[in-house]
């Protein structure tokens, strides 16, 4: 029987950015921005990427992109490489693969009104053309629950959350499987960013979406995703189904991150766990488990052998040592 492969399906990618110095501009080191990332995306399935500034997640987005090219590893789309696809192949792969930034202002042309940015991709994938394409715009703005006289208009004339739905609609036009959410809903208002999630969450359910939902914020994704990773200086330290990560998280990191989450009921309560120290240099990363220097349970072993991203049962895997020691894991969490 022959496996239907996933829709997206990520292996051991890795990104480091020569870093130039000195005075010939010669090349004095690596920032190691990913180091080895696996994961994968089922068609209409969410996976959040969360985790710190600086850990990768838009680095990630970029290469699955190709804004940049990987140093290592592969990427496939529906059973085909397309990592290493040359310049000249990419056009298909645009179509089916869009991106939605966090700043909808900077990515909307402002000189451009709101029809003709919608319909920019449907020309150039010679997806409509003529009469056609006011139709086409006019669905798509009633798809993400904007008046239909908002074409006419300008984005400077819109709203934070209203841009952030034309960027929606932009990137629904050519008709991608995918979409990649780079802090989509980061810079909005609490109240608004609810109304976006829940509209991405409506349109993936409507129209069989995959998204790969970036966010620095793990309470944003709760209400979102199908399954989170996490990652910590360029790999990934936990992925687990959503309600698997949020009742029982098995990284330290994770649980750090959750602690600092609300729980909506108040006689319920998660001790908070504060990290001390800074997120270590990704030019330098700390040897053994990348996480050794913050980590609450640190021993001797973390310092010098990297944990590998294990499964854990019921489809989580986590990359720590302490899951090979269960008494360990009794350990009471830190204040
Ligand atoms: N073009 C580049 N040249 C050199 N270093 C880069 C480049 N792009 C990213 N980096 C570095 O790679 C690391 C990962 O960056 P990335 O933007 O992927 O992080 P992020 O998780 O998206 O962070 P944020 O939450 O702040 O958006 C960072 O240390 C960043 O400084
Ligand atoms: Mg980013």
């Amino acid at each position: 029987m022959t496996r239907t492969p996933p829709l997206l399906e990520v292996n051991a990618l890795k990104k480091h950015f020569p870093l130039r110095g000195g005075l010939l501009g010669g090349i004095t080191g690596q920032v190691y921005a990913l180091d080895g990332v696996t994961f994968s995306i089922e068609k209409g399935e969410t996976l959040s990427l969360v985790g710190e500034s600086g850990c990768g997640k838009s680095t990630v987005g970029k290469a699955i992109l190709r804004l940049i090219d990987p140093t290592d590893g592969e990427v496939w789309l529906d059973g085909a490489r397309i990592d290493n696809l040359p310049a000249s192949q990419l056009r298909p792969l645009r179509r089916r693969i869009q991106v939605v930034f966090q700043d909808p202002f900077s990515s909307l042309n402002p000189r451009m009104r709101v029809r003709d940015i919608i319909a920019e991709p449907l020309r150039n994938f010679g997806l409509a053309g003529g009469g056609d394409v006011d139709d086409r715009v006019a669905t798509l703005m009633d798809t993400v629950r904007l008046p239909r006289d908002a074409m006419r208009r300008f984005p400077h004339e819109f709203s934070g959350g209203q841009r952030q739905r034309i960027g929606i609609a932009r990137a629904l036009a050519p008709g991608a499987d995918l979409i990649i959410c780079d802090e989509a809903v980061s810079a909005l208002d609490v109240s608004v960013k609810a109304q976006i999630v829940n509209l991405l969450s409506d349109l993936q359910d409507e129209l069989g979406l995959a998204l790969l939902f970036i966010s620095h914020d793990l309470a944003i994704v709760e209400h979102l995703t199908h399954r989170v990773a996490v990652m910590y200086l360029g790999k990934i330290v936990e992925i687990a189904e959503r309600r698997t990560l949020f009742a029982n998280p098995r990284h330290p990191y994770t649980r750090a991150l959750l602690s600092a989450v609300p729980v909506p009921d108040p006689t319920a309560r998660r001790d908070r766990i504060i990290l001390t120290g800074d997120v270590p240099s990704p030019i330098s990363p700390p040897s053994g488990c990348r996480f050794h220097t913050r980590c609450p349970y640190v021993f001797d072993r973390c310092r010098t052998e990297e944990p590998l991203l294990r499964d854990v049962g019921e489809g989580q895997k986590a990359a720590c040592h302490l899951d090979e020691l269960p008494a360990l894991r009794m350990l009471p969490q830190a204040a």
